[in-house]
């Protein structure tokens, strides 16, 4: 059998304290509980997930670089190097599959310093507001692309 094709999912500062860190904005689900979820969701369409969590930028383009040649895409939430990091945009310039940007919240609606994200110039999609059902809109995707 082919062996499934795989699923990076990045997750940036901050995000390992999901659960207590600000949950009327962020939720009371855990980063392992979303981890949870990933995985089933791709499992069930026949995706592995390879799910990582850093509070360092340069551990995120890190993350990136490996992935090259060996994942099918990206899924990421950079947290606030969104907007900031130009380091994680180049990064993922250099990604040749499908990346898929997703923010728990609605970046939108809050503070103007959020409202930019360097990452969405080279993602593929954006998903924003949905909390932890974002990460699944995201390989559901990837999937639909793949079809
Ligand atoms: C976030 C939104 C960012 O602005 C913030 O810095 C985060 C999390 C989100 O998932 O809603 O850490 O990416």
């Amino acid at each position: 059998m082919a062996m499934a094709k795989k699923i990076t999912v990045l997750n940036g500062p901050n995000l390992n304290f999901l659960g207590k860190r600000e949950p009327a904005i962020y939720g009371r689900e855990t980063l392992n509980d979303i981890e949870a979820l990933v995985h089933e969701c791709a499992r069930s369409h026949g995706f592995d997930i390879e799910f990582l969590q850093t509070n360092h930028e340069g551990q995120l383009v890190s993350f990136i670089q490996d992935a090259i040649g060996k994942s099918h895409a990206i899924i990421i939430n950079p947290a606030a190097y969104s907007h900031t990091s130009i380091a994680i945009l180049d990064a993922l310039k250099m990604f040749e599959g499908p990346v898929v940007e997703v923010h728990l919240s609605n970046i939108h609606k809050r503070e103007a310093y959020r409202h930019h994200s360097f990452v969405s110039e080279r993602a593929d999609a954006v998903i924003a507001g949905c909390g932890s059902a974002g990460y699944r809109f995201a390989v559901e995707y990837i999937v639909q692309r793949d079809l």
